[in-house]
């Protein structure tokens, strides 16, 4: 079966879609993306993804390409007749085609559009689950607006790939004064001595996660302690457990960091749990 994506407008073969060579997102990384898992038949958490892609939408003035209902509409649509019923669908949104020029094209220019959808190899993801995965610190040289979820990802590649010739699986980035902000794709929480799980606030220096964000409601749903503040490497390399979250692979444990083994080198309870208690608590619209 061919895959099929969304361009602006159109449902088109996979392998022939494209966009324009002025388009923005191509020359200036002007444009802004979601992911968003799903699981079992059903999108995940499409609400908060969506009031998200708004809020980097207004951030950067780049103009919604159409209707909230509009975009769901075309979402499930691409997502049925890719026919996944667990995977993620990513939906892209730049300002538009325009000769190149920095400056904000003239009034009026579309934004550009663009949905894929896949399914996820779920053998994949519970081997990480069942054995854990490994990290490798990086400092984090990232522009200050990573609130914003940008196309312009050059940094986090970089560090990816660092980590994987480092033979780990992510990178963690720190930031100047030797706090741990995220992943290069994902967020980062740690179980302390006395159980409370830490993760650093969302103002400033981190993408607001919705994996992160739903997390929060089960920490509340299965009564753990929870603390939302900065944190070192130290703190981290001496957790109990550390966990990395993002909408596709809900939470893998980590195991070791930096080569240094993480309390006995198994994945640990907390996100054994977390996991396990995800799906009830997340918003769930049937495909
Ligand atoms: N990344 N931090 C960064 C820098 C991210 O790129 C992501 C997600 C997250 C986790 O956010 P969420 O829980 O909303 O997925 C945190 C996506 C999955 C990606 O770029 O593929």
């Amino acid at each position: 079966m061919p895959r099929i994506s969304y361009v602006n407008g159109q449902y088109v073969t996979h392998s022939e879609a494209a966009v324009h060579i002025e388009d923005r997102g191509y020359q200036f990384a002007d444009g802004v993306y979601e992911v968003c898992e799903i699981r079992h038949g059903y999108i995940v958490d499409i609400t908060r993804h969506l009031d998200r892609l708004h809020r980097s939408l207004s951030e950067l003035r780049i103009a919604a390409p159409m209707s909230r209902a509009a975009m769901v509409h075309v979402i499930r649509e691409t997502v049925r007749r890719n026919k996944v019923k667990n995977g993620l669908f990513y939906m892209q949104v730049t300002r538009g085609v325009a000769r190149r020029d920095h400056v904000f094209p003239a009034e009026g220019t579309k934004p550009s559009i663009v949905i894929t959808a896949k399914s996820t190899d779920a053998s994949v993801i519970a081997k990480k689950n069942a054995n854990g995965i490994k990290a490798v610190t990086v400092s984090d040289n990232r522009w200050d607006r990573v609130d914003i979820k940008t196309v312009g990802l050059l940094p986090n590649v970089m560090a990816r790939q660092q980590a994987k010739e480092a033979g780990a699986q992510e990178a963690i980035y720190v930031d100047r004064d030797g706090f741990v902000t995220e992943g290069a794709a994902t967020n980062v929480w740690f179980v302390d001595a006395d159980g409370t799980l830490v993760t650093r606030p969302a103002e400033h220096g981190i993408l607001k996660g919705i994996t992160r964000t739903t997390l929060l409601d089960v920490g509340a749903k299965l009564g753990l302690k929870v603390a939302e503040r900065k944190f070192t490497v130290a703190e981290m390399l001496a957790a109990r457990e550390v966990f990395i979250t993002a909408a596709t692979s809900i939470c893998f444990p980590v195991v070791s960091i930096d080569g240094q083994t993480i309390a006995n080198g198994h994945p640990g309870s907390v996100s054994q749990n977390i996991r396990e208690a995800f799906f009830d608590v997340a918003e769930k619209i049937a495909i």
